[in-house]
């Protein structure tokens, strides 16, 4: 049985308690991160906490964290249920207030929750094997850079992939990928490697700023430029990236067969080489 974190408390799964008047609850008003866990120890935890405070300054949220203390309880969670391989979910919610659609004029209280999930991160079947996306209209709305919970197009994509026997969507605007249901999107052809430019229709996500320093380590050449949807069913290789997938190799988009199938040489080098700098910036 887990025990998670409710507003400073480490409670067991089963007694957490949250309003039902919790602007999270009523509006999906509320944030979050995933950090992923190797060894026991968090990986990439600062900027994870750093977006986290750009998503809350940009939804006007009252209180301000405290990096030290989320930290801690990170952590502590980590710890009490011996997660060595797996991920932390952390979310904050506006707080509770009256149902009423304006945020409320007094600042609330924050709702900070957190849980832990062991995964096998390193090696799972999809690292070996690939995945297989379909495109669908990216029907969100137009600020996807704040990690809002506001994620029911995500669960219904990655949904209707599921129902097309595929294992993931990308959304698509305009002809043109924007991101995955939840991870950035990538391809390469030739020698060039191109992820679209992170503004506001994309998450700019963690392990993407990592993944781009890591190729310019390897002296690839990325760059940050949207590609269309026959681009990527053409594309050499394809691969996403996310805090609990790393670097996973994408070998089918839309029925169309990427890299003979498996994932490729240069997918699977920046995969090698992003979890061996993970696993050097531990916390
Ligand atoms: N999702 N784009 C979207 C829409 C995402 O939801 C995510 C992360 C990413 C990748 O961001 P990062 O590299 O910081 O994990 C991109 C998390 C993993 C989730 O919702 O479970």
């Amino acid at each position: 049985m887990r025990t998670v974190y409710v507003n400073g408390e480490f409670i067991a799964e089963q007694d957490a308690k949250v309003s039902i008047f919790d602007r999270a609850f009523l509006f999906a008003d509320g944030v979050y991160e995933v950090t992923s866990v190797l060894n026991g120890k968090l990986v990439d935890f600062d900027n994870h906490i750093k977006r986290l405070k750009r998503s809350m300054k940009e939804l006007n949220f009252g209180p301000k964290i405290n990096e030290e203390e989320f930290l801690a309880f990170h952590r502590k969670l980590v710890e009490l249920n011996e997660i060595k391989e797996g991920i932390v979910y952390l979310q904050v919610s506006r707080g509770v207030a009256e149902r009423d659609f304006a945020f409320p004029d007094s600042k609330t209280a924050l709702t900070i929750t957190a849980f832990t999930q062991k995964k096998d991160l390193i090696d799972n079947p999809s690292v070996h094997n690939g995945i297989s996306i379909i495109t669908i209209d990216d029907l969100r709305w137009k600020r996807c850079d704040i990690k809002t919970i506001q994620l029911l197009y995500p669960s219904m994509a990655k949904t209707e992939a599921m129902k097309q026997g595929a294992d993931d969507a990308w959304m698509v605007q305009n002809g043109y990928v924007m991101e995955g249901s939840s991870n950035n999107a990538w391809i390469i052809k030739g020698q060039n490697i191109y992820t679209r430019e992170a503004d506001n229709l994309i998450l700019k996500g963690i392990t993407r700023e990592a993944v781009i320093n890591v190729a310019k380590h390897l002296n690839y050449k990325v760059t940050a430029k949207q590609f269309t949807v026959t681009e990527a069913e053409n594309a050499d290789e394809a691969f996403i990236t996310s805090a609990t997938t790393f670097v996973t190799g994408v070998v089918k988009i839309n029925g169309s067969k990427i890299s003979s199938g498996k994932p490729g040489i240069f997918t699977k080098a920046l995969r090698e080489a992003y979890i061996k700098q993970a696993l050097k910036q531990l916390k």
